[in-house]
């Protein structure tokens, strides 16, 4: 039986984060590149070799400063494709309900749309605008579910329940979008998505144009819905303190890859990767009121050209030799208390960090004498 279940830190309680449900993958992100070729011979590695797993039921937070490649990674996953020069390797392994594992990045585009919404919904950045100004919101969610062969009887049936579940009155249905706050929009795009029951459902930056109290209160929603329909969630945002608030899981993204991911308290009070901790001291925090608002120096580097070894180390205050040539892996450290960035981590589970600071992550070619990483830097505590 596992001894740590941090139930608050998702809010709801309802399901800890230690608890075998959620550990059941639906989504497997394998050595994922999403690159773009220029004409000028350079190549964008906007995603490169990208790893990362969302368990059933759990709400994963993607987080990293705006460039770090969050949009083009779930666009790789929902199959858009805005330029026509992408080149996407790797696997994307989706759990369906009832044809088994398909690769999400080699299926075809008439499997992929039905896919979309029956099982995994996408909620776009800044999706609340795109409600069409001339049809009444009850009529849009409703079309959404007979494009999916849902009878339109029975579509137009569903949607006072579909409102009532993400918070809003049946009224609202006879109403056009500009009768509406930008809070009640971005439910409606809630309810069109969670209209046909997803496993998934992947939002990009679902609250950043909204004030703070209506942000949270439709964070609560989100995880209100998790807990009643069973899926799981991947919301990004570039804003720790959204991820702070409403995901179990967080995955810290930084040029084009995870270099961190860990339950979201843990990742937060007590970073393992020198990145994450300058994202955290870039918020204020209620546990750390004097927290300095120094953020990370330099800045975020070009996806035409990573540095070399890892992508952080000219910005990082903990930079090795072996930094500059050998770039570290997305790996397990041992579990027990280990030495983190600002003082000892309890690992457990679902931690997994990308630095050289860990043994683990130093591929064993690059781990003997000479490899520039001092001997003393971590400890397994027993
Ligand atoms: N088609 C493309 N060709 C070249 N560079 C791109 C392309 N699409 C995105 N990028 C670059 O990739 C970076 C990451 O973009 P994006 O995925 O939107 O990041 P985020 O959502 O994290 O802000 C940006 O610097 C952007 O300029
Ligand atoms: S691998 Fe080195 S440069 Fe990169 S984050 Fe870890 S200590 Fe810093
Ligand atoms: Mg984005």
């Amino acid at each position: 039986m596992a001894t740590h279940t941090p139930t608050e830190a998702t809010g709801s309680g309802v399901i800890p984060v230690s608890d075998p449900a959620r550990r059941e993958p639906v989504l497997t992100i394998e050595d994922l590149d999403v690159h773009f070729p220029a004409n000028d011979g350079s190549v964008a590695r906007v995603v490169d070799r990208l790893r990362l797993t969302v368990n059933r039921n759990e709400i994963i937070g993607i987080a990293g400063e705006s460039g770090s490649g969050k949009t083009t990674l779930v666009e790789a996953i929902l199959g858009i494709s805005r330029f026509p020069n992408r080149r996407l390797n790797g696997r994307v392994l989706f759990e369906t309900r009832t044809r088994g594992q398909v690769d999400l990045a080699t299926i075809s585009a008439r499997q992929m749309r039905r896919l979309r919404l029956e099982e995994i919904a996408y909620i776009p950045q800044g999706s609340m605008n795109s409600l069409n100004p001339v049809l009444r919101v009850g009529d849009q969610i409703a079309d959404g579910m007979i494009d999916h062969g849902v009878p339109a009887g029975q579509a137009r049936g569903r949607v006072p329940e579909l409102l009532e579940r993400v918070g809003l009155e049946a009224r609202v249905a006879r109403l056009f979008p500009h009768e509406l706050s930008g809070g009640m929009k971005q439910r409606v795009i809630i309810a069109i998505a969670i209209a046909m029951s997803p496993s998934l459902i992947v939002a990009d930056e679902p609250t950043t144009a909204l004030d703070v109290n209506v942000q949270r209160r439709i964070l609560e929603t989100l995880a209100r819905l998790r807990d009643e329909m069973q899926v799981a969630i991947m919301l990004v945002s570039h804003d720790m303190a959204v991820h702070a608030q409403l995901v179990d899981r967080v995955g810290i993204m930084y040029a084009g890859q995870i270099v961190e991911t860990g339950e979201v308290r843990e990742a937060v009070k007590r970073p393992m990767h020198p990145y994450t901790a300058g994202l955290m001291q870039a918020i204020p925090s209620i546990d750390r009121p004097r927290a300095r608002m120094e953020g990370i120096r330099g800045a975020t580097p070009s996806p035409r050209n990573w540095p070399e070894g890892c992508r952080f180390h000219d910005r990082c205050p903990r930079a090795m030799p072996v930094c500059r040539t050998i770039p570290p892996l997305l790996a397990e450290p041992v579990a027990g208390r280990r030495e983190g960035v600002t003082g000892p981590v309890d690992v457990i589970a679902g931690r997994q960090v990308a630095c050289h600071l860990y043994p683990e992550s130093t591929p064993p070619e690059a781990r003997s004498d000479g490899s520039g990483r001092p001997a003393a830097t971590t400890e397994a505590a027993r």
